[in-house]
């Protein structure tokens, strides 16, 4: 298993490249299922989670072809028209939660699926229900048997009304993509916002999809009887943008960020303007610049617009070199503080109380051997390592793997002192 060194303390200089986002990639994927024509993709990052889902759709049938386009940018063609059956194996599905996004598309297209539980996930319990009860509502009959969801709905799905009782990314997806090729209007009252919900969009218009709303809590989609292939260039990855924000204000440095979009990052820019860190924007996307002197900030996650959970463990190690103290309240997943204890391990002042985390900023984080649990908790202990002061080991590095493309080498290349250290 890899691990990761890094010897702290250099401030990052330069510019870095922003990846196309995993996040809008795998809905847009799985959108590939509705239509018998070719979807082809450009500006798909190489990324484990990717290939998780090209495994799951190629062993349902769909042919998946990935090149490298001149400036280094993949581009992926997926073509759905010899989909051989619609089950997602468990083998699969359990490696990534997000191969649930396969459920909507095959029953709309199909009119049956049978797709794995996700199961449990460090970062809390992360129910199906919604994505269930919304598919119910639109004619699905839906069993759970043997830890697998059978859907079906021999007469195609039904436009309908349905309220979200939680704004789920997931689920808002799912059920776009299933209304889109159900008969009649459906309309997803609380729908999440996120803006890899409206690159989804997008490609569905584009694939002959009428949805109105883009950009609000009320979707309406008009069903269509097909939808057609079409060419979509996937949204900069402001997950990715904020982590290399938070790596250039952690070190004092200053670092653009190509390609990031600040609309999609105005609750972290806010908090970082707070912080005392410059954000501003440039011809080709964001300038991030501080001095080592950072205020505390409190931050409350909640779903787009608010502050995102995924940036959450990141802006936990900059408030831990923070004046005074921050309060971090997490409303999305609980149990998402699992990087606590590791960020303590590298003299972190932080303490859990009634599902908050109280951070009590300190002069200097030192060095450490740390472990990584899940994502974005991974991309944290490396944001300490850098602002550390002495040398600090990262292991079950596979997590980084998942969700961020090449990240050694792009903060490499923004001077910091890093290395993979392969055992495999
Ligand atoms: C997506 C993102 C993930 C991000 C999360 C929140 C992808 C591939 N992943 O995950 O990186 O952290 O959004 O921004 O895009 N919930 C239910 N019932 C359901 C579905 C969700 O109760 O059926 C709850 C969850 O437990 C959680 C909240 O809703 O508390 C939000 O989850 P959701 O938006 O669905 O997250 P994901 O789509 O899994």
């Amino acid at each position: 298993m890899d691990t990761i060194l890094i010897r702290g303390g250099v401030p990052l200089q330069g510019t870095v490249q922003i990846s196309g986002a995993k996040n809008a990639t795998l809905p847009l994927m799985a959108a590939c299922l509705l239509t018998s024509q070719p979807i082809v993709l450009k500006g798909v990052p190489q990324l484990a989670d990717i290939n998780t889902l090209a495994d799951l759709l190629s062993e349902l049938g769909v042919t998946i072809l990935k090149s490298n386009d001149s400036n280094e940018t993949s581009s992926m063609t997926l073509c759905a028209r010899s989909v051989n059956h619609t089950k997602a194996p468990y083998d699969l599905v359990r490696k990534m939660r997000a191969s649930i996004l396969v459920l909507g598309p095959l029953l709309a297209r199909f009119g049956e699926a049978i797709v794995s539980l996700p199961g449990g996930c460090a970062i809390g319990s992360r129910p199906v229900d919604i994505h269930l009860s919304g598919l119910e509502s639109l004619g699905a009959r839906i069993k759970l048997k043997d830890g697998y969801i059978r859907a079906n709905a021999p007469n195609g799905l039904i436009g309908a009304h349905y309220r979200l009782n939680t704004p789920s990314v997931g689920a808002t997806e799912n059920l776009l993509m299933a209304a889109v090729l159900a008969d009649g209007n459906t309309t997803l009252e609380n729908a999440a916002r996120e803006p890899e919900i409206n690159d989804l969009i997008r490609c569905l218009c584009n694939m002959g999809a009428n949805i109105k709303g883009l950009g609000t809590s009320c979707l309406q989609i008009y069903g269509q009887t097909k939808l057609h292939g079409t060419t979509h260039s996937v949204m900069a990855d402001r997950i990715e943008a904020g982590t290399y924000a938070i790596a250039s204000a952690i070190t004092g440095g200053s670092v653009e960020l190509k390609g990031a979009q600040l609309a999609h990052l105005e609750a972290p820019m806010k908090l970082l303007g707070n912080a005392g860190v410059e954000c501003t924007q440039t011809e080709h996307g964001i300038r991030v610049e501080s001095t080592k002197y950072l205020k505390s900030v409190d931050v409350i996650t909640q779903p787009y617009p608010g502050f995102p959970t995924d940036l959450q463990a990141q802006t936990m190690v900059l408030m831990s070199l923070a004046d005074k103290t921050a309060i971090f309240r997490e409303k999305v997943f609980e149990n998402r503080f699992m990087h606590v204890p590791e960020l303590a391990r590298m003299g972190a002042n932080i303490k859990l109380y009634d599902g908050n985390a109280i951070v009590n900023g300190v002069k200097e984080l030192k060095g450490a051997q740390v472990m990584a649990t899940d994502l974005r908790a991974s991309s944290c202990l490396i944001l300490a390592g850098l602002a550390a002061k002495g040398s600090t080991k990262v292991s079950r590095v596979y997590h980084l793997d998942r969700g961020y493309e090449k990240i050694e080498k792009k903060l490499a290349l923004l001077g910091a002192n890093i290395e993979r250290i392969s055992t495999a």
